[in-house]
């Protein structure tokens, strides 16, 4: 396609999704053999299936943490680092993934909407908790825990649980994210399928004078609100693809 034209007064807002490190080896969600296929997201992603089963939980996301451990960014996680180089604070990012690719290629000025893979917290930190709520915030962790005995416990008694936004929870950084939608000017939506709120209601954020554009192999389901759609794996369209003024 013709390259995407950033002008002097113009900000790019990126949104991706789990189809930006498919290339990089990593399953989806959504598509076919991918991980909701394997799992159910109410074993493995609610707050019900961690008080039900928190090891069951624990495996699932320790499964997650070796295959992102071994994996390495793509050319679409470089072609959005060196968008970045580029375009400095006319430049944002926000992912729901919670590999850590985007960061090991370069990207800084970046969000996770839905939380990292590594990192953990104590089950009882974050609002709404009552009493129990402990202060301490997430912190790195690459542990894998397989049991509900392996499972660390905070200094409070509580467990220890992924940082990851699960079914029923809060995404995180809406205010910021909100704040550089409504400063954008060009937005492209990147390997997501449009499927979960309230990243799908970003295009619908964006003003109508806002190019809104979408790249992954297959329309999103909610592919009638980008003006324009490009047919592609991210590796190799996205390299290339803007040209900063
Ligand atoms: P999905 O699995 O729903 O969608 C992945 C999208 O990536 C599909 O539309 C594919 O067509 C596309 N895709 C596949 N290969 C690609 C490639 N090489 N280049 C570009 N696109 C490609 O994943 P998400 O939309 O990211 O949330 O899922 C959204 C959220 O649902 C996730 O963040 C996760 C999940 O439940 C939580 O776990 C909180």
């Amino acid at each position: 396609m013709e390259r995407i034209r950033i002008g002097p007064e113009q900000r790019l807002f990126v949104l991706t999704g789990a189809g930006v490190s498919a290339e990089s080896g990593l399953k989806t969600f959504r598509d076919q053999d991918g991980l909701w296929e394997g799992s159910r997201v109410e074993d493995v992603a609610t707050p019900e299936a961690w008080a039900r089963d928190a090891a069951r939980v624990w495996r699932f996301y320790s499964q997650r943490r070796r295959e992102a451990r071994k994996a390495e960014p793509n050319a679409a996680h470089r072609a959005l680092a060196d968008m970045e180089q580029a375009l400095g604070e006319r430049f944002f990012l926000c992912t729901q993934n919670v590999d850590d690719l985007h960061e090991r290629a370069g990207s800084r000025r970046l969000v996770h909407m839905h939380g990292e893979l590594f990192a953990s917290r104590c089950e009882f930190s974050g609002a709404g908790m009552g009493a129990f709520a402990c202060s301490r915030g997430p912190f790195q962790d690459d542990s894998l825990y397989e049991t509900e005995a392996a499972i660390a416990r905070c200094a409070c008694g509580g467990r220890i649980r992924p940082h990851i936004v699960w079914f029923g929870e809060m995404p995180l950084k809406m205010n910021r994210i909100e704040r550089e939608i409504a400063q954008s000017t060009t937005m492209l939506v990147v390997g997501t399928s449009g499927a979960v709120y309230p990243a799908a209601n970003f295009v619908h954020w964006a003003g109508a004078h806002v190019r809104r554009i979408y790249i992954g192999p297959e329309e999103p389901g909610n592919a009638d609100a980008f003006s324009e759609i490009v047919l592609g794996k991210a590796g190799e369209v996205l390299p290339g693809l803007v040209d900063v003024d």
